[in-house]
């Protein structure tokens, strides 16, 4: 599968609790793209992991069992990424404390990356989207030219995960996630940073609606910029 794009595909990367995850559900809708949340891929893989009672620092047994697993990617009714492992849709579990403590250990394993990688690039093939993650703008599809890095001052970060009603800590996720071997948080050289510390979610989406516009983006002629239904 490979990392030009058939459709277009805009990268929204960042850290944990930037806002990421509600700049980019809001601007595919907005656009009428397909939403990608790569964090939750890999949060699955991890689920599967802890189901089979795999230890999560074990690198070969995490690789084989994402190897044996059959892995089914698709879009909801919203056009909202889905993760089936094995038949099993673990949404309902994704943000358990055990799976915060764990994904980014998981997320470490190189052949678990391949493995995602390739079930990312293949929603491009099929659907124009907006994909979320760490490593999308500087590995998943390098070649787009719509990158964006959205960051937030760690205070902010952390009153967002608490109003979330999460506690675990994002600055130890954030120092495993870039410093890993393989394609760490890094921000991709064309990347567009924006500070959201002080923004909206509106204000972020609308910040890079006018980017897209100066870059040529085909944008539709009027865009709801209403808020995300939940
Ligand atoms: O976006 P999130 O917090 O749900 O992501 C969970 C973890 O998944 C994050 O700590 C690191 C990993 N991740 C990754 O390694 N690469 C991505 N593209 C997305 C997430």
């Amino acid at each position: 599968m490979s990392s030009s794009p058939s459709r277009l595909v805009i990268a929204i990367d960042g850290p944990a609790a930037s806002g990421k995850s509600s700049v980019a559900r809001a601007l595919g809708r907005a656009l009428g793209f397909a939403y990608v949340n790569t964090g939750a891929m890999y949060r699955a893989a991890t689920w599967l992991v802890l189901h089979h009672r795999v230890d999560p620092h074990d690198e070969a047994a995490v690789a084989g069992t994402l190897e044996a697993a059959e892995i089914r990617c698709g879009l909801d009714w919203r056009h909202h990424s889905t993760v089936l492992m094995d038949g099993v849709d673990p949404e309902p579990f994704l943000r358990d404390a055990a799976i915060n403590d764990n994904v980014s250990a998981v997320s470490t394993v190189a052949r678990v990356r391949e493995i995602l990688v390739r079930a990312q690039r293949a929603f491009a093939e099929e659907h124009d989207l907006v994909m979320e993650g760490r490593d999308i703008g500087s590995a998943v599809f390098p070649r787009t030219p719509y990158k964006f890095y959205i960051d937030a001052s760690p205070e902010i970060r952390a009153q967002r995960r608490a109003a979330q009603g999460e506690g675990d800590s994002v600055a130890t996720r954030d120092k495993i996630d870039s410093t890993r071997r393989t394609s760490p948080l890094v921000i991709a050289e064309d990347a567009h940073v924006i500070d959201s510390s002080r923004l909206t979610i509106e204000g972020v989406v609308g910040e890079i609606i006018g980017r897209l516009r100066l870059k040529g983006f085909p944008l539709p002629k009027t865009i709801p910029l209403g808020r995300e239904e939940r």
